[in-house]
């Protein structure tokens, strides 16, 4: 089966540095660590990557379509502002869950708001890293029953 892109948004490099109480203290090496373990347990493979630019995201959604037979995606901030992300992930046509750390809906007004949200399978949010694991499964589970149907 073709890889589960893990995408993940800008200030997602400095995880562990940044905001640890909200953010805890695993860097973003800890979760790619976690997302592998995980993946290797349900038997997909996955493609982790950081980027702190808008459209190299767009790109990597774009490589998915072919490459990749879902995506999870942390988008950061860019949740909350691209509407070019929304567009990337209807284009990709591929299971797809959006991913944060923190539950958004606990914090300020701005976060509240997902572009992504209506262009993916499912939200998952306030489980810090575990949020990336569930994701994993929630993308296992589609995969697994879009085989068998
Ligand atoms: C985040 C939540 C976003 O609102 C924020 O901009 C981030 C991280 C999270 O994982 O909790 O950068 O996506």
């Amino acid at each position: 089966m073709k890889p589960v892109f893990v995408l993940n948004g800008p200030n997602l490099n400095l995880l562990g540095l940044r905001e640890p109480a909200v953010y805890g203290t695993a860097t973003l090496k800890d979760v790619e660590r976690r997302c592998r373990d995980h993946a290797a347990t349900l038997g997909l493979d996955v493609d982790f990557r950081q980027s702190n630019h808008e459209g190299e995201l767009v790109t990597w959604i774009h490589a998915a379509r072919e490459q990749a037979s879902g995506i999870a995606i942390n988008a950061g901030a860019y949740t909350h502002t691209s509407v070019a992300l929304h567009d990337a992930l209807k284009a990709a046509d591929l299971p797809a869950v959006e991913v944060h750390l923190s539950n958004v809906h606990k914090r300020e007004a701005f976060r509240h708001h997902s572009f992504l949200a209506p262009a993916v399978t499912g939200v998952i949010c306030g489980f810090g890293v575990e949020s990336y694991v569930l994701a994993l499964t929630a993308l296992h589970s589609i995969l697994s029953a879009n085989k068998k149907g």
